[in-house]
């Protein structure tokens, strides 16, 4: 069965209306409700006083009409009783203030009264749930994030550090702390880099962004040891936030939990654009699968207009559906839309649900009704199918720490330069994995590794050994500066990748915005590509046995290597010079799959999106039609249209505008 459903907050309306909800839920063909991460002052309004009943009524309802439960663990959101016994439980930000009772996400990961009072409320609920037929598994709070700097979180850091460090003489040497006179005598006196401190030790700083990411580890670990003991046979999952969100190890967090979900909202109301960038979903999806490599379910997907103090872009007729292809396209197992009506009160009165306020069906409705109808009948023949890309593109969470301490150049952002080199590959239509540095590589022809800024010898030799058995790899400018931590390596740069990369970066220029040099390509096959740009960072690379693909055209560079390629065991290495934007991997995407003999799905145009999902030799294929008119699309082989009852489909065909096909070869 595949889970489709909402997230349902039945305590935000009237015991009379959720009959009528669960009714016209299940008319929509859902099956799965999440529900009460944020209720946790209804079911512990006083101190170890519970009240489970409301939920038990909710719950029976609901399963009354088939639906499955999603039980959230509350703690996102605390009740002001709990908030109101010590002011230590609040956050404190990276300018030195302590937050104050507002919104959610108040408390500080790190605070022993609040683990005790996360226990207590995730224990009462596990038990009251624990073998409860409706309920299938947990979501532990919510969307997890945001550093605390406060004086507990301090202390932990420190402890933290010797951990790492062992003795204080390791610690001083590696951050180099004789620098400016930082040499620290005691571990009591290492801080943390708060903004008055102003810009901090780089070590010290991506230990602390390290340490931060640990804390939520560590507290979802508190949760899930309370679930696991007392509900052996539930599935745990967390919320994620997709690539986009940069302040947790996504690799860690993930690695505690039985599945991966996250919150997909492509039309935000911070971003007020027409058209919706369809690469920006794809490549969360992908990272979000690249976390446990396994499929992932989608926990919030957008259901309405989004917004809190003012509103986004409605989402366009047929929108809705399309994107909920689009994960499933890209290896979900589950869809849940957030949420199910948009609510009265509270921050969120604009962010809008399947039913507006007044909670009659709509068109909204409607679409995810005719979806909930084509799920029951294709959801088995999609269970169980799997991406299986040859592309693999490594996220690195240190690489993304370090430049959030030094950006290098202020118009660079690893994310917006990762997502250039995606979208080259995602316009083609060759399906990506995206995976740590440190992942078995033996699957992918092709590997990107994009400012791969802090390399370790360990990903240094897993990178060697995935060239050496043949593999091509791409590395982008920042590549091995730093070491773990974040010192500068004293090796020419690359670094430690410089013997596999046949090139040596001889000297940069970081260039200021809207300033650009031109890269002309002298390697045969690539002689006719139009010139493409060279912005933001400029490396000037000498190759010891690479051969130059491209070089610089303009100014004191003019006629120097921005481009090698070099040859290393069964393998090859595309050492790139400049970051650029996405123009530059477009050009160069064609010659880097064919040099690694990597296909795309279909040779269609960029604005209609194709992805597969395999079970054994059956393949399923999705072609997705973002825009707002009709495309034509060519099949290069016979299908079956799986949502029009598995009519045979070849030859060309034309999709209405953002319509999905859902369709299997023959
Ligand atoms: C996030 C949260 C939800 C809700 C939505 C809309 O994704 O997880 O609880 O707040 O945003 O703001
Ligand atoms: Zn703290």
């Amino acid at each position: 069965m595949f889970y489709f459903g909402v997230d349902y907050y039945p305590e935000q309306w009237p015991a009379e209306r959720w009959p009528e909800d669960a009714r016209l839920m299940a008319e929509a063909g859902l099956n799965v409700v999440r529900l009460a991460e944020f209720a946790w002052s209804r079911m512990e309004p006083q101190e170890e006083v519970y009240d489970f009943d409301w939920l038990d009524r909710a719950i029976s309802i609901l399963a009354s009409r088939g639906l499955h439960v999603v039980l959230g663990t509350p703690t996102a959101s605390p009740p002001p009783w709990l908030m109101a016994q010590d002011p230590a439980l609040f956050r404190v930000r990276e300018d030195g203030q302590r937050v104050t009772f507002g919104n959610r996400r108040t408390y500080c990961p790190n605070n022993p009264l609040y683990h005790q009072a996360t226990r207590r409320i995730v224990a009462a609920l596990a038990e009251h749930y624990a073998s409860h037929p409706a309920v299938i598994g947990w979501q532990i709070d919510n969307e997890f994030g945001e550093r605390c700097y406060c004086p507990l979180c301090a202390r932990a850091f420190q402890d933290w550090l010797q951990q790492r460090y062992g003795s204080l003489d390791a610690l001083n040497q590696r951050w180099g702390t004789v620098f400016w006179s930082h040499t620290y005598s005691d571990w009591g006196e290492i801080p943390v880099p708060l903004a008055t401190g102003s810009s901090p030790n780089p070590g010290l700083a991506l230990d602390f962004f390290r340490f931060c990411s640990d804390s939520y580890v560590a507290y979802q670990q508190v949760q899930v040891n309370v679930l696991r003991d007392r509900c052996p046979t539930h599935w745990i999952t967390h919320n994620l936030m997709g690539f986009g969100y940069d302040r947790i190890n996504y690799f860690d967090l993930a690695r505690d939990l039985d599945l991966v979900a996250w919150d997909n909202y492509p039309r935000g109301y911070w971003d007020m654009q027409a058209d919706v960038d369809a690469s920006r979903a794809a490549l969360s999806c992908d990272a979000m699968r690249g976390l446990k490599d396994q499929n992932f379910w989608v926990m919030e997907q957008q259901a309405g207009p989004s917004g809190w103090e003012t509103v986004s872009v409605a989402p366009r007729p047929g929108e809705l559906r399309l994107w909920a292809y689009q994960a499933i396209a890209h290896g979900a197992d589950g869809i849940v839309f957030f949420r199910w009506r948009t609510a009265r009160f509270g921050t969120e009165q604009y962010w809008h649900g399947l039913l507006d306020h007044h909670g009659h069906p709509g068109r909204r409705y409607a679409e995810i009704k005719r979806m909930g109808a084509e799920l029951e009948q294709i959801g088995e023949r999609i269970h169980g199918s799997h991406v299986a890309p040859a592309v693999a593109m490594l996220l690195s969470y240190d690489s993304r720490f370090a430049f959030q301490v030094q950006a290098n150049n202020p118009q660079f952002t690893y994310s917006a330069h990762f997502h250039h080199v995606y979208r080259a590959l995602y316009e083609r239509h060759v399906p990506v994995d995206v995976v740590a540095p440190t992942a078995d590589l033996a699957a992918y022809r092709l590997v990107f590794a994009p400012a791969l800024h802090v390399l370790s010898e360990e990903v240094a030799e897993n990178l060697r050994r995935f060239v050496q058995a043949g593999g091509v790899l791409v590395v982008t400018p920042r590549t091995g500066v730093k070491d773990e931590d974040n010192a500068v390596v004293e090796l020419p740069l690359p670094g430690l990748l410089a013997g596999l990369s046949g090139a040596e970066v001889e000297e940069y220029d970081s260039l200021p915005p809207g300033a650009y040099n031109e890269l002309e390509f002298v390697l045969p096959e690539l002689a006719m590509t139009p010139p493409a740009r060279a912005s933001v960072w400029c490396d000037v690379l000498k190759p010891s046995s690479a051969t130059v693909v491209a070089h610089y055209t303009q100014d004191y560079n003019a006629g120097q290597p921005a481009i090698t390629l070099n040859r290393s065991g069964q393998g090859q290495v595309v050492t790139i010079g400049t970051f650029s934007d996405a123009d530059l991997y477009r050009a160069l995407a064609p010659w880097l799959l064919d040099l690694a003999g990597a296909q795309p799905i279909l040779t269609t145009q960029a604005e209609v999106e194709v992805t597969e999902r395999w079970q054994g030799q059956r393949r399923l294929l999705f072609v997705l039609n973002h825009t707002d008119h009709a495309q034509e699309v060519a099949l290069d082989r016979g299908t079956i249209n799986l949502l029009d009852g598995s009519a045979p489909l070849t030859g060309t065909v034309t999709l209405a505008p953002r319509d999905t096909l859902v369709l299997e070869t023959q």
